[in-house]
């Protein structure tokens, strides 16, 4: 049978989720969710680099107001400084989550499919897109450990080898995630200036340069005189898996994930690496997973490293 990860996701518009959480947020966004063109929207696929992407832009957007000595990151959580849209449907103290009343540009983020976006957002012309994107086999082995740290007590922990299996046929939170990461994908090469396409192992390797990047798309780019004062290292320090994942405020705080659900903060700190898989897949298995995703991903030209 299903472990119990995966056995009460429901497909809806062609994906799985959670009925509860997730299907409902992604019914509110349709619905009711006001864009603005100021909007900074970041979107993934789980356990793809969400935590770290809000750290840096958040630390690219409001460079100016603060000094890295006493910056907000360093007391306050990337998911408190740029909230899941999700948060204001389970947050008691609703005037923290008043998307109404954030000023702009507003940091906002989901994992909600491209193609479930509603029009209001893919329409506008200056709205504005970051995904984010892994090597399938980090997001399965990342995935499957956090779904486990999350898991109810009373619960047996899911395999690997389940996991694998329900997650080669596309059944994992917002899953599959081969379509996942193509809505974003051709929607990126058909509209670059409004949709950046990152890949986590990029980011790993060329930081600085994308951070520079990011800024420029964004609307904030840095000036010379902020290069050669090395604010752009700054940043990527200050948002560093060493840094973040070591300060008190990312091991100790919780967030609210649905009615009732917590989540330690600590657990959106893991390895931080690339090519974790290797500890955990076997040979036959990351053949398969690699198959799939060449045979899903090749066609649109997008490729991983391996
Ligand atoms: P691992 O489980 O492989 O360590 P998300 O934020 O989308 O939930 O993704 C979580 C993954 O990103 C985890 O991967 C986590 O360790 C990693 N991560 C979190 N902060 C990071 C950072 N500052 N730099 C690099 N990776 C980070």
């Amino acid at each position: 049978g299903k472990g119990w990860m995966t056995q009460h996701l429901v497909q809806y518009q062609g994906f799985w989720v959670n009925p509860d959480a997730a299907l409902k947020n992604l019914m509110w966004i349709q619905d009711h969710f006001k864009p603005r063109p100021t909007d900074i929207f970041l979107a993934s696929f789980p356990k793809s680099g969400t935590t770290w992407l809000k750290a840096l832009i958040f630390a690219i957007v409001n460079r100016t107001r603060y000094g890295f000595a006493d910056h907000p990151l360093l007391t306050t959580g990337p998911h408190d400084c740029f909230p899941f849209l999700y948060a204001h449907l389970y947050e008691k103290d609703r005037s923290r989550f008043d998307l109404d009343g954030f000023p702009s540009p507003r940091l906002l983020s989901s994992h909600i499919p491209y193609t479930s976006l509603p029009n209001s957002m893919t329409d506008s012309q200056s709205y504005r897109f970051i995904y984010i994107c892994r090597d399938p086999k980090d997001v399965l082995v990342s995935t499957w450990l956090f779904m486990n740290k999350l898991r109810p007590k009373e619960l047996a922990p899911l395999s690997l080898e389940e996991a694998f299996e329900l997650f080669c046929q596309g059944i994992s939170p917002y899953g599959p995630f081969w379509d996942h990461v193509l809505g974003y994908w051709i929607a990126s090469l058909e509209t670059p200036e409004k949709i950046l396409f990152l890949k986590y192992e990029e980011l790993k390797k060329e930081s600085f340069v994308i951070v520079k990047s990011l800024g420029e798309f964004l609307g904030y780019p840095f000036s010379l005189e902020e290069e050669s004062k090395g604010v752009v290292e700054e940043i990527v320090k200050l948002c560093s898996f060493e840094k973040l994942s070591n300060l008190e405020v990312n091991r100790t705080s919780v967030q609210k994930f649905s009615k009732g659900a917590r989540v330690d903060n600590r657990h959106f700190f893991r390895e931080g690496k690339v090519g974790d898989w290797k500890n955990y897949l076997t040979a036959e298995m990351v053949q398969r997973l690699d198959e799939i995703t060449y045979h899903n991903l090749l066609p649109s030209g997008l490729l991983f490293p391996t």
